[in-house]
């Protein structure tokens, strides 16, 4: 059970598609109000125009009133310094941009978003030390960085936890909750309160590589780019197989299009380095398609042509 101070106010480091869902989620089902951090304003744009639509969408189809989408929007905010996240008692960092430390204005805005970086989450972790209350949980959405490792650059690493949402956010059910090896049980039973909050049922998850979910999806994404590689089957008879076959509403090809082709390579080389088995090997073709600029759906090009 949960002893620590209940949580009153999220902040959310990232507002890509899975920091605004988390935000979304958050002010709608939780009912919490959430201060929004990114250092783009390109992004927070997007991410704004993102919440806007969706709750649209929701008043359009009357799953809710024109004031609950109001009071809905009102508990979002943007904040322009990290500092302003001192009131939070719980923060989510969803934070994929590698260019955070060094912006690179030489380098094309389509390659920006990459990689989670290990480096990137221990400085945010580090700062946000400084910044919150010694009781603010501090959660990372990663999806395969060790919970443990970003929690050793925390003052206080036995707050830290991952929380680990799937895309779309506002649709899937699913939170993944994974406790560092410091991670205290308070913290934890705090962190599954609060995504029950928001409407999710949680799986708890050791730190070990890609948790449960990665290092289950990952190896069953690169057999089907394989697949492809070797000529087996067409990419579209690869995805019929699973959708038709198996009932997955998407398939293979296309679901690792969803979710990002560097973010996959990026989680499978994880797998691969941490564990040592090459079952995690990356095929070549993904890292092609990477190193191409074929990201999948957020660059237009991927397995399918957006
Ligand atoms: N954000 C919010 N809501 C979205 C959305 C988005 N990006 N995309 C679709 N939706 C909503 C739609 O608005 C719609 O909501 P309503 O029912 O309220 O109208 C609902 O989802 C269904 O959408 P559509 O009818 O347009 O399309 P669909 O039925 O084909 O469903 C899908 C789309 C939900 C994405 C479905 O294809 C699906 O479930 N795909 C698999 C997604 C998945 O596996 N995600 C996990 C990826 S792994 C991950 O995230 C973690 C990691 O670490 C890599």
């Amino acid at each position: 059970m949960a002893t620590g101070i209940a949580i009153r106010a999220v902040g959310v480091i990232g507002a890509g598609q899975m920091g605004m869902g988390i935000a979304l989620t958050t002010a709608a089902k939780a009912a919490l109000p959430v201060k929004i951090f990114d250092n783009s304003a390109i992004q927070i744009d997007r991410g704004l125009k993102l919440v806007d639509s969706l709750l649209a969408k929701d008043v359009n189809k009357g799953k809710i009133s024109e004031d609950e989408s109001k009071a809905t929007k009102a508990r979002i905010s943007i904040i322009s310094s990290m500092d302003d996240l001192e009131g939070c008692d719980l923060v989510v960092e969803v934070r994929n941009h590698w260019c955070w430390v060094t912006p690179c204005k030489s380098i094309s805005p389509r390659l920006q978003a990459a990689a989670e970086n290990l480096q990137v989450k221990q400085s945010i972790f580090s700062s946000l030390s400084e910044i919150c209350p010694p009781s603010t949980i501090l959660a990372t959405n990663t999806s395969s960085i060790s919970i443990t490792k970003i929690a050793a650059s925390a003052a206080k690493p036995e707050m830290v936890v991952g929380l680990h949402f799937f895309n779309p956010v506002p649709v899937m059910k699913l939170v993944e909750l994974i406790a560092g090896l410091q991670t205290s049980s308070d913290t934890l039973a705090r962190a599954r309160v609060f995504a029950e909050a928001c409407g999710k049922d949680v799986t708890q998850s050791a730190d070990v590589p890609g948790f449960v979910s990665n290092a289950l999806l990952m190896p069953f994404l690169n057999e089907a780019i394989m697949c492809l590689e070797k000529g087996i089957a067409t990419r579209d008879d690869i995805d019929k197989t699973l959708r038709l076959g198996m009932a997955h509403p998407m398939g293979p090809l296309q679901l690792a299009d969803f979710i990002g082709l560097d973010t996959c390579l990026a989680i499978q080389q994880t797998l691969h380095r941490e564990t040592g088995d090459d079952k995690y090997r990356p095929s070549v073709l993904l890292g092609r398609m990477v190193a191409a600029g074929w990201l999948g759906r957020k660059t237009g090009k991927g397995f399918y042509d957006y």
